[in-house]
């Protein structure tokens, strides 16, 4: 595995590649790497010749007061993950490779509609954060895939919606959410979590089953549902940020019509901020 930091050598790499006809397939991640992003390299290995995992903590999607300082940090371990899975390159770039001007002074790329709401309405300017630089990372790599994590839901209808609506030629694949036994999804902030807000923790998922299970026997009042989930998750002592059932692909609010949804729920532990979310197809 070859570890680069510099956009010239990555991009030589690349285009040496390229010029030996050579498919190439993007994980970028910002590290901390977990079951859930190795999943995502397994299944970039399936769709092209070689992978490329880029490493990050994107300062621009994080909020003054977000973990951008406590974000977990293993390099070291990461990359030895990566190896394992005979990853091609490692992209690990600083900040100011990434932006030299810079974060004041910087285009930027936004996806409005399907930013709103949900993530986007509790953390204002992060998928502003996300789409750029995940744009960056498209030019720097000009992949033909790119594959992400079903866990972060809107995160991945934000990139598809933007590499749609701007001709990105890279192909956007969703990949499924692992979890834990309990049935928690894999995040690099489960590790703030105790053994005991570990289990607590459990309750996301089951609730977003059971509000599942009501969808599939033919209860569409969601205001309800999602309020009676709320009540669910505050009396096992999680904060809910919100829980929503929305249009599969647009992230609409769902209506009595649609027939593909999804249930979106984000709750705080503590001061860890869980999210989730659960496809139902009725
Ligand atoms: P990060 O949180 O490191 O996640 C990197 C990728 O791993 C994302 O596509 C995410 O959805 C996926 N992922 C995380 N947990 C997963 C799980 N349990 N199962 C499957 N996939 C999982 O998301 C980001 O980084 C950043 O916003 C990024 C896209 C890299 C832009 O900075």
């Amino acid at each position: 595995m070859q570890s680069i930091t510099e956009i010239k050598s990555l991009r030589s790499q690349i285009k040496a590649w390229r010029q030996a006809g050579l498919s190439v397939a993007l994980v970028p991640t910002m590290g901390n790497l977990h079951r859930g992003h190795f999943s995502l390299v397994e299944k970039a290995k399936t769709l092209a010749d070689k992978v490329v995992v880029s490493i990050f903590v994107n300062p621009m999607q994080f909020g003054a007061n977000e973990d951008l300082d406590n974000y977990p940090r293993t390099l070291n371990e990461d990359k030895q993950g990566l190896a394992d899975l005979e990853t091609d390159i490692v992209f690990t770039p600083s900040v100011d490779t990434i932006y030299p001007n810079g974060l004041g002074a910087q285009s930027f790329v936004d996806v409005p509609d399907i930013s709103m709401g949900y993530c986007g309405g509790s953390r204002p300017g992060h998928f502003r954060g996300v789409a750029t630089v995940v744009t960056k990372l498209f030019n720097l790599v000009q992949p033909d895939y790119a594959c992400f994590g079903e866990k972060d839901f809107q995160q991945l209808q934000v990139i598809k919606t933007m590499t749609r609506d701007l001709s990105i030629p890279v192909e956007v694949i969703g990949v499924p959410t692992m979890r834990e036994v309990s049935g928690l999804a894999m995040s690099s902030r489960n590790g703030y979590l105790s053994a005991d807000q570990k289990a607590t923790a459990t309750v996301l998922f089951k609730t977003l089953n059971e509000c599942a299970e009501q969808i599939k026997s033919g209860n569409k009042d969601f205001i309800a549902l999602s309020n009676s989930a709320k009540q669910n998750l505050e009396a096992a002592g999680l904060k809910p940020d919100y829980f929503e059932i929305a249009q599969r692909d647009t992230l609409k609010a769902a209506t009595l019509e649609d027939t593909q949804f999804v249930i979106l729920a984000a709750a705080f532990l503590g001061s860890v901020r869980l999210i989730d979310n659960l496809q139902v197809v009725i």
